[in-house]
């Protein structure tokens, strides 16, 4: 049962003849915002009275005398301009109190249509470290998926592993030209970190040669622009002076910006060429860019030697992200990488060129687009195939095999051209009925405001990242358990393991709680926080529940199949209640657009906090008759049923003791 949905069914039959287009107009009904005008409002006669020539207030009595509600509101009231309050009755709420608290889906009906989605999310570009990008993807893709299967979709998870790009070629090059063959059969993955690094490192030593004279050039052109800006005096007049005033500013800003990309530029530089062993390195390797490319050219070629390194290779960095993905406990239904598709790039680009969808320019192949400055190149001038040829090949195929209604893509939004392009040549290739989306998210950032780095200026690594959320909420465990009420109960043992739960559940949930198109600013304080919106303090009120029953010895499984019943008699039941039955409407949310943020927004900002007033207001152990208490003990079970089961839809685990 969806309240909502409910409300609009029942309202629908009275709209739909005064209309021809009812949905939005359904739309309009939505939940109260203040408690004073019931707890939902329709706030369409307003806008519809104009069209069938009437007031809107009685326009809003008409329809409220045709509505049919009786069973489930009481008699609505008709306020102000033409709004319509709506007021749940207590035995409604009581009913669906009941059939929530016997059903294992906690009243939330599965969706009337199941349709199938693909699910991209993850994929990170294997061989090179995980850092705190790919949590995103990851965590967030997982959440739609649980999300979409709850609800009763088939949803098909697949992990688009990068297996198949330049990283292979450096990895390559790397093992033939300094590989420690006695550490590599020693222990093969650290072996192969270490040849990544050297080979990006003397990359990158190459790269910052490269971009610090332009550097330097910008700087200098834009000294210039500001020393003939000076010279030319302030302007006598006042909107003039002000404009160059600006001018001035945003040049020395800009010139800031530049001074300190100089100066890291050249720290990069210095790193290799104040070490001799390093410079002699750089100086052997002069073209090494242009030999990793070639060693990626032959790989893809099909070279014997290539293709056979990269299948031993390969297995090892799996195994890398495995032990990443099995602390966040996200599963996969598939993993098909990019290499997977390589055999179906020719005969895609075959096929848009015989379809008359792609054409030659400056001997690259690519396909044109209305809307689009530049074309999708699907083959470059030398042969070699694209990112863009993988993922169309990628969508025939999902297509041929799952025949889905949907494919998501859960990637960072840098790709937000990448992805309009594709679903822009897909139309064109003909699959025109499928939703296709690029589920969009921003960037991780640091204290200063930048993408998040360590100090050493590397992208922090994903499992340094999850080990430092377990080891400090190893503090925030045993404060809790040492404050608790009933005394301290948990070992170190225990209390480690709870760690691991709570501090993994406070960067999901982290993560998930943001608006995911946002960049947001990483902080283990504030996701660790036992108070406000965060996985810990969720995780706190399940247990505190758990605790009560506890201190009650209340055997609630017996309890829930005893008869006893919910029955609304304070305010602050009644607000949890609603709070409770609302949990279906979260869902919605976040399918609509695929934001997890709504319902980490529904746990906190409705479930919690009526259950914390409720907790303030309303005794349990000790209320005033039996009756009573075994109505507000299934009342704190159900909230902490609906808490468990809204947490798990965000893959995180709750605790019965913290
Ligand atoms: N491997 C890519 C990256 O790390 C993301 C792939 C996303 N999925 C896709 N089908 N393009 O940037």
């Amino acid at each position: 049962m969806n309240i909502l949905a409910l409300l609009r069914a029942r309202f629908q039959p009275v709209l739909q003849p005064m209309t021809d287009d009812v949905a939005p107009l359904l739309d309009m009904i939505r939940p109260a915002g203040d408690p004073k005008f019931g707890d939902y409002q329709a706030n369409f006669a307003m806008g519809l009275a104009k069209k069938v020539g009437k007031s809107p207030r009685d326009l809003a009595a008409e329809i409220v005398a045709a509505v049919q509600l009786d069973d489930l509101c009481e008699t609505p009231e008709v306020a102000g301009p033409g709004f319509i309050n709506l007021k749940l009755r207590d035995s409604w709420i009581q009913q669906q109190l009941d059939s929530a608290q016997a059903d294992p889906r906690l009243g939330v009906d599965k969706a009337e249509t199941a349709k199938t989605y693909i699910v991209d999310y993850s994929s990170p570009n294997v061989a090179k470290p995980m850092h705190v990008g790919h949590i995103r993807s990851t965590v967030i893709g997982d959440a739609i998926c649980r999300t979409l299967k709850f609800m009763g979709h088939n949803a098909i998870s697949d992990n688009h592993l990068g297996d198949w790009g330049t990283q292979f070629g450096m990895i390559i090059y790397g093992y033939k030209n300094f590989a420690d063959a006695d550490a590599y059969k020693a222990a093969p993955v650290p072996e192969l970190s270490r040849i990544y690094r050297v080979v990006r490192g003397l990359m990158d030593y190459f790269d910052a040669k490269k971009e610090l004279p332009i550097l330097q050039a910008k700087l200098a052109e834009r000294t210039t622009e500001c020393e003939a800006l000076k010279a030319a005096g302030e302007p006598a007049d006042k909107a003039e002076a002000k404009k160059q005033k600006k001018e001035l500013g945003r040049l020395q800003s800009q010139m800031d910006d530049l001074s300190k990309d100089i100066a890291a530029t050249q720290a990069k530089i210095a790193k290799t060429e104040d070490s001799p062993q390093a410079s002699e390195m750089a100086a052997q390797h002069a073209n090494i860019a242009e030999a990793v490319l070639q060693e990626t050219v032959k790989l893809h070629q099909g070279d014997e030697q290539n293709l056979a390194l990269w299948k031993e290779f390969l297995p090892y960095c799996e195994d890398e992200i495995k032990r990443v993905y099995e602390r966040l406990k996200v599963t996969f239904d598939h993993q098909l990488g990019e290499s997977f598709y390589h055999d179906r790039l020719a005969t895609v680009v075959e096929e848009f060129e015989k379809k008359g969808l792609a054409k030659e320019s400056e001997g690259a192949t690519c396909v044109f687009l209305d809307g689009f400055k530049a074309p999708m190149i699907i083959r470059k001038r030398d042969g070699a195939f694209l990112y863009s040829t993988t993922d169309l090949a990628t969508i025939q195929y999902r297509m041929e095999t799952w025949k889905p209604d949907a494919i998501l893509y859960v990637v960072d939004f840098r790709q937000g051209e990448h992805f309009d392009k594709l679903f822009a040549a897909t139309r064109l290739w003909g699959f025109d009925d499928i939703e296709l989306k690029h589920v969009s998210f921003g960037t991780v950032m640091g204290d200063d405001g930048k993408p998040f780095k360590t100090r050493s200026g590397d992208t922090v690594g994903l499992e340094g990242l999850l080990d430092e959320a377990v080891s400090r909420a190893f503090k925030v465990v045993s404060d809790a358990d040492d404050a608790a009420p009933e005394g301290p109960t948990l070992d170190d043992a225990k209390r480690k393991q709870i760690s691991e739960t709570v501090g993994i559940a406070a960067l999901k949930y982290g993560d998930l709680s943001q608006n995911r198109e946002s960049d947001y600013k990483f902080s283990y304080d504030k996701m660790l926080a036992l108070q406000g919106n965060t996985a810990t303090y969720m995780q706190y009120a399940y247990a505190r529940v758990q605790s009560i029953f506890r201190r009650g010895e209340v055997d609630i499984a017996t309890l829930r199949t005893s008869g006893a019943k919910i029955v609304i008699e304070h305010p602050a039941e009644r607000q949890l209640a609603i709070a409770v039955l609302r949990f279906s409407e979260a869902l919605d949310d976040v399918l609509a657009d695929y934001r997890p943020n709504y319902l980490t927004n529904y746990l906190f900002d409705q479930l919690a906090k009526s259950y914390s007033t409720f907790f303030d207001q309303c005794k349990v152990l000790k209320a005033d008759t039996p009756e009573q208490k075994n109505s507000r003990l299934l009342l704190c079970d159900l909230t902490a049923r609906v808490l468990q089961q809204g947490l798990n839809l965000l893959g995180i685990d709750t605790v019965e003791k913290m």
